[in-house]
C-alpha cells in the first residue's frame, strides 16, 4: 500500500526511451495501419534528408516482405552519405539525439527520435534488434541495434567491417500487429505524395500485396540545399540568450561580439542601439557573466529595436512549375492555379515560406477524390492527426461559395498546402499536424485563396460561356418567325433579314462581356511587399 506517508519512497528517474516506450501513440505508433506507414515516413524522411545535405540525387528502396499475419520485414535502403561507425549506433539507437535538433535550417527531421523510435517499436512487437548496413567513406559496417531503456543508450553487436565503394545505409526492422493496405493512410499513398513534393527522388516500393512499384524521378535537377541561419532576436528567449552568451563565453571576449557573430542581423550598429535601449547592461563584459536579469532586460530591448527580418532565402519550396507537373500527372485535372506566397516570419524570429496548389476537375472526379486536402511540411506528406491540423482547418474554414464553389467537401478538388520553415510548429512529436500559429495560418489562407481565385476566374468564365450560348439558342429560334413576318410586313426578303438578324445575333453574343460586367473577384488576399528588405548585410 502506498500511502500519503511513503509516497516518496517511490519516487523514480526515468529515461526518454522509458517514456516514449509507454507513450508510443506520441511518435505515431498507434493503429496497425498508421504504425506501419510512421515507421516508412521516418526511415524515408532521413533518407531524403541525408542525400539533401550531400547533394546527392536520392535513390531509394521500400521493401517490405510479409512474414506472416500482421507480421512484415522492412527494408529502406538509401544511396545517401551513410553514418561513421562512430554514430551509427546513436543515430539508431538513442531517443533524442542526431545532426539536426540544434540547427536551424529547413529539414525533414527534427527531434532525433525518428529513427531510434522505429528501433523501440521493432522490438517492442518482434522481441529483435533492428539491422542496418552502412556504407560510409570506402567502409561497410553491418550492426544490430538496441535501446537500453533505462539509459536510452544503444546496445550495438557489430557484426562485420569491410572494404566498399557504395556509400548509403540499409535498415532492415521487424514489426509485429501492424497492417499494410492500400489506403489513403498507407504506404503507396505516402510515398506517392513524397515523390510528388521531391521530383528529384527515385522511389520504390516492392508492395508484398502488388508487386515492385516504380516512383521514377522526373527531374534530375537537385534543388537548391536549404542553407543554415543563424537565430533571428525577436525568436530569442532570456533563457536562450544566456545559454548561447555562455556557450560562447571562450570564442568571444565581448557581449557585443557575441551578439554579432551567434545572431542574424546584429550588426554594430543595432548593438549600439541596443545600449541606449538598455543602458545599465554592460556590452563589453564577457558573455560568461550575462546573469538571467541582464538576459532579460536585452530581450526587452530586442523587441524594441527595427531589425531586418530574417534571411528567408535559406527555404526551399517545391516550387510552382513542379506542382504543376505533378498535379497534371497524377490527376489529369481540367485545371490546376499554383501560388507560391512570399516568405514570412513567425513568432518573430522564424522564417517560413507557404505555397498552395488546387487542381479542379477532370481526371479528379474520375478518381472519386472530392474536397481533398493534401498536406506537407518541408515537403514531407502529413496523412495523419487531419482535424487537429491547421493546414486543414484553414482550408475547410474559407468561404468556397466566394468562389463559386458551393461545397468544398463535395466539389471535384484537390487543394495541396506546402508549408516550408526552419523549424515547422508541430502539434505533437508524431509530427503530423501543423499548430495554429497565428501569421501561418495566415499565409495559408492567403495562398489557398488565390489559388483559389484562378479557379473562381475560371469557373465564372465558363459559366458565362454557358449562358451565353444558352441565350443565344433561345434567341435563334425566333429567327425564322420574326423574319417571315418582317418580310409580310414590309415586303423585304425573307432571306435577307435572316441573314441581317443572324449576323446582329452572332455580332451581340461573340464580344466577350457583351453580356454585363465581368464577375466580381475577391482581391483581399494580394501580398503586401514585406516591410523590411533583405540585404543580407548582416549575416
Ligand atoms: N539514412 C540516413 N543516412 C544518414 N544519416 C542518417 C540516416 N538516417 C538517420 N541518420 C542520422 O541519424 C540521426 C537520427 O535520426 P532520427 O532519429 O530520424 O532523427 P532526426 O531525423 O529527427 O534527426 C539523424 O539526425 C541523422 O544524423
Ligand atoms: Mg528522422
Amino acid at each position: 500500500m502506498v500511502d500519503g506517508e511513503n509516497i516518496f519512497a517511490q519516487f523514480k528517474e526515468h529515461s526518454v526511451a522509458e517514456f516514449f516506450k509507454k507513450n508510443q501513440q506520441m511518435l505515431g505508433f498507434s493503429g496497425k495501419v498508421r504504425s506501419l506507414t510512421t515507421v516508412v515516413h521516418e526511415f524515408v524522411t532521413n533518407s531524403i534528408d541525408a542525400c539533401e545535405e550531400a547533394g546527392i540525387l536520392p535513390d531509394i528502396i521500400v521493401n517490405l516482405e510479409e512474414l506472416g499475419e500482421e507480421h512484415y520485414r522492412l527494408t529502406v535502403q538509401d544511396n545517401g552519405p551513410g553514418i561513421p561507425k562512430t554514430h551509427v549506433g546513436k543515430a539508431l539507437g538513442q531517443m533524442l539525439a542526431g545532426t539536426k535538433f540544434h540547427r536551424y535550417i529547413q529539414q525533414r527531421g527534427q527531434q532525433g527520435i525518428g529513427a531510434s523510435g522505429c528501433c523501440m517499436f521493432s522490438y517492442l512487437t518482434t522481441g529483435k534488434p533492428t539491422k542496418a548496413a552502412s556504407c560510409y567513406k570506402g567502409t561497410k559496417y553491418e550492426l544490430e541495434v538496441l535501446i537500453d531503456f533505462k539509459s536510452n543508450k544503444p546496445l550495438l553487436n557489430m557484426l562485420s567491417e569491410s572494404p566498399t565503394d557504395q556509400h548509403g545505409l540499409t535498415v532492415t526492422s521487424e514489426y509485429k500487429g501492424v497492417k499494410h493496405e492500400q489506403s489513403n493512410k498507407g504506404i503507396f499513398e505516402y510515398l506517392r505524395r513524397t515523390a510528388l513534393a521531391n521530383p528529384h527522388a527515385s522511389i520504390t516500393f516492392m508492395d508484398p500485396a502488388t508487386g515492385k512499384i516504380s516512383l521514377p524521378r522526373s527531374t534530375e535537377t537537385i534543388p537548391p540545399k536549404p542553407f543554415e541561419i543563424k537565430p533571428h532576436p525577436l525568436g530569442i528567449s532570456p533563457h536562450d540568450l544566456l545559454e548561447t552568451s555562455h556557450h560562447y563565453s571562450t570564442e568571444y571576449r565581448k557581449l557585443s561580439s557575441m551578439l554579432q557573430n551567434a545572431f542574424s542581423r546584429v550588426s554594430s550598429g543595432k548593438v549600439e542601439e541596443l545600449r541606449r535601449l538598455v543602458p545599465d547592461v554592460d556590452f563589453d563584459k564577457n558573455p560568461a557573466q550575462l546573469t538571467w536579469e541582464d538576459a532579460e532586460k536585452v530581450v526587452k530591448g530586442f523587441q524594441q529595436v527595427k531589425w531586418i527580418a530574417p534571411a528567408t532565402d535559406s527555404l526551399v519550396p517545391i516550387g510552382r512549375a513542379q506542382i504543376e507537373n505533378s498535379f497534371r500527372n497524377i490527376f489529369s485535372p481540367e485545371l490546376v492555379i499554383v501560388t507560391e506566397r512570399s516568405p514570412k516570419v513567425y513568432k518573430g524570429g522564424i522564417p517560413f515560406i507557404v505555397e498552395a496548389g488546387i487542381a479542379y476537375g477532370g481526371g479528379i472526379a474520375a478518381a472519386g477524390k472530392q474536397g481533398e486536402v493534401m498536406r506537407f511540411a518541408n515537403k514531407v506528406p502529413l496523412l495523419f492527426d487531419t482535424s487537429g491540423c491547421a493546414i486543414t482547418e484553414t482550408v475547410k474554414n474559407i468561404d468556397w461559395n466566394r468562389y463559386n464553389l458551393k461545397n468544398f467537401d463535395d466539389e471535384p478538388i484537390a487543394v495541396l498546402v506546402n508549408l516550408a520553415s526552419v523549424h515547422i510548429p508541430y502539434t505533437g512529436a508524431g509530427k503530423q499536424a501543423v499548430a495554429a500559429e497565428e501569421e501561418v495560418e495566415n499565409e495559408i489562407r492567403f495562398a489557398v485563396m488565390e489559388a483559389a481565385r484562378g479557379i473562381q476566374r475560371y469557373l465564372s468564365g465558363k459559366r458565362k460561356a454557358h449562358d451565353i450560348a444558352t441565350r443565344k439558342k433561345l434567341v435563334e429560334r425566333y429567327v425564322e418567325q420574326l423574319s417571315s413576318d418582317l418580310a409580310d410586313l414590309s415586303g423585304g426578303k425573307k432571306e435577307k433579314i435572316v441573314k441581317k438578324l443572324n449576323e446582329i445575333i452572332e455580332d451581340k453574343y461573340a464580344k466577350p462581356g457583351a453580356e454585363g460586367d465581368e464577375d466580381e473577384v475577391d482581391d483581399s488576399t494580394r501580398d503586401t511587399k514585406p516591410e523590411t528588405t533583405d540585404t543580407g548585410g548582416d549575416e
